[in-house]
């Protein structure tokens, strides 16, 4: 008996004595443990099974899986975030280190969307794609909670109701004025689609309770608590701004050029799967959405999404 081995047992007993158990029922039990293997831990299997077609064209094993990919790393953002979020004595190594990750994952995110862009037959893609409709990844629950976590609402509010929604505006009527409201409704009717129905059935009570915590715990405001020199800190501000431009120009300039590659491909322009006048709606220019307005110029919100911001450091 070592004396790091006696001090473990110990250490061993007081924990199990706390939470009123036995170490030898414990450590008996040690002794028919089976070792763990690296797909049991990673969940391979259960992975592995979730890519599941519906119809005959290969490639659209690629846009499943493509998008699968994307939901991991929105959840590895969501959990960063959330660290981010919950410190009670958040320092500006932390947060600059925890936003070095979450703009890691969405630079990959946005880097990578040939994958989607180039990496599909556009024949294929128009025959599977007829299978989805009404869904489309305007559906992705984890892409607004990031939204609602990393800025205040007001800057995810359609720029045409800002002036009417102020902090003691209900959370519901906030929602109700999100500029992502506005591919919502089928362009020709005005109604609220199918599309934007089944997502709020789902999801609704759920994007309530998440703006209300991130409310005053999102990026922005953690970033505004930080003590003055570190708000000044010439490498986190350019790492904030990298952030802001990466999720709402570049990855959303990716996802423009890759769905029009496709929907552009008829003789006549093909209705987005989720019913919404994408040309106009997807485009960063219109909606210039912005998570950290204060770190942008006047003139580099004049232009966000019109040029890609061409010769400014993002
Ligand atoms: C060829 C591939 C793709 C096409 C043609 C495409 C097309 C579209 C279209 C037309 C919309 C507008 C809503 C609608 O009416 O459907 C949309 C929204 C959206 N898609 Fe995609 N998409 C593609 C790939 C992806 C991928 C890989 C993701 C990753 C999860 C994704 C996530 C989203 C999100 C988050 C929105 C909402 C964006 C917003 O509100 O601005 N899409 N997509």
């Amino acid at each position: 008996m070592t004396e790091k081995r006696a001090e473990l047992l110990k250490l061993l007993e007081s924990k199990f004595e706390g939470i009123g158990q036995n170490l030898d029922t414990h450590l008996s039990g040690l002794l028919q443990a089976t070792p763990i293997t690296y797909w049991d831990y990673i969940q391979t299997d259960a992975l592995l099974n979730l890519q599941i077609k519906r119809t005959n064209q290969p490639d659209e094993m690629v846009f499943i899986m493509y998008h699968q990919v994307n939901e991991l790393l929105f959840k590895m953002i969501l959990w960063e975030i959330d660290q981010v979020a919950e410190n009670k004595d958040l320092t500006p190594a932390f947060f600059a280190e925890r936003l070095g990750r979450i703009s890691r994952y969405f630079d990959m995110l946005s880097s990578s969307f040939d994958v989607m862009g180039d990496g599909m037959e556009v024949a294929q893609y128009m025959k599977f794609r007829d299978t989805l409709t009404p869904a489309s990844g305007f559906q992705s629950a984890q892409y607004r909670m990031i939204e609602f976590a990393s800025t205040e609402l007001i800057n995810l509010i359609d720029i045409r109701f800002r002036a009417t929604i102020d902090r003691d505006t209900p959370f519901k009527h906030a929602y109700d004025h999100l500029y992502w409201q506005a591919a919502g409704k089928d362009h020709k009717t005005g109604k609220k689609s199918t599309l934007i129905q089944l997502f709020e059935e789902r999801y609704l009570d759920d994007f309530i309770v998440f703006m209300q915590k991130y409310n005053t715990r999102n990026l922005w405001t953690r970033f505004q608590e930080l003590p003055a020199s570190a708000q000044q800190d010439a490498s986190l501000i350019k790492a904030m701004r990298h952030y802001d431009h990466t999720v709402n120009v570049k990855w959303v300039m990716a996802h423009y050029n890759a769905a029009a590659k496709y929907l552009n491909s008829g003789e006549t322009k093909a209705e987005a799967t989720g019913g919404s006048e994408w040309q106009k709606y997807m485009h960063p220019k219109y909606q210039k959405r912005i998570f950290f307005p204060g770190l942008w110029s006047a003139q580099e919100i004049e232009l966000w999404g019109v040029n890609n911001l061409e010769g400014i450091p993002v």
